[in-house]
């Protein structure tokens, strides 16, 4: 599988786009880069499968109702649509645990809330996409309308077990925006704190 990855000036917005060797396509978090990457689809005549929304912060899911116009579905977490600036006609909700068949490799959707309700991470293969819940050397805030700093340190905990050589593509491209959980786990303050929860609620954002 191909990631290719898009990068706006505008907040250092990380999207992606997810081929297979049948030129079938996956975007995550279409957000400001949703010309460019129309005109990827379009140059390398890519089959536009879906839009995966890791959350529904303006950021991140702007530019998902131009590919609904063009016939894709859009999935995102049921407790984030109340969040949408720009709306989806017809929302798919995700469940944490489903897997998706869009693409030659499944996508597992975890449900990871805390950074906002109804954040989801994506994991294909050996490539998790995690959206405003992890970046490099710390996690995404909780001061926001929804977020919750427990759900946070629930949803770490959860991918903390997780194959410790998976590698994270985060929401914006703060610290490189790239990393590995191996990595987090060593070194991210957020991680390294998990166990106390008083310990935890003193170094997130
Ligand atoms: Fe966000």
């Amino acid at each position: 599988m191909n990631i290719k990855i898009f990068h706006s000036e505008k907040m250092e917005n990380l999207s992606y786009l997810l081929i297979d060797e049948k030129k079938d396509a996956v975007i995550i978090d279409p957000s400001w880069s949703y010309e460019s990457i129309e005109k990827e689809i379009y140059k390398s005549n890519l089959s536009l499968k879906s839009v995966l929304l890791t959350h529904g912060h303006y950021d991140h899911s702007d530019g998902a109702a131009f590919f609904e116009k063009k016939g894709a579905p859009i999935y995102i977490g049921d407790q984030d649509i109340f969040l949408l600036n720009n709306p989806i006609k017809n929302p798919l909700p995700l469940k944490d645990g489903q897997k998706l068949f869009l693409l030659e490799k499944e996508i597992l959707c975890l449900h990871t809330p805390g950074h906002s309700p109804g954040s989801f991470c994506f994991l294909c293969q050996n490539n998790l996409f995690t959206g405003d819940t992890i970046f490099p050397g710390y996690c995404g805030r909780v001061d926001l309308p929804g977020s919750n700093p427990k759900e946070m340190r629930e949803s770490l905990i959860k991918i903390a077990k997780l194959d410790e050589g998976i590698k994270i593509y985060s929401g914006h491209s703060y610290n490189g925006g790239e990393s590995t959980i191996k990595k987090e786990k060593e070194s991210n303050p957020c991680f390294v704190n998990l166990d106390n929860e008083e310990d935890f609620f003193n170094v997130i954002i």
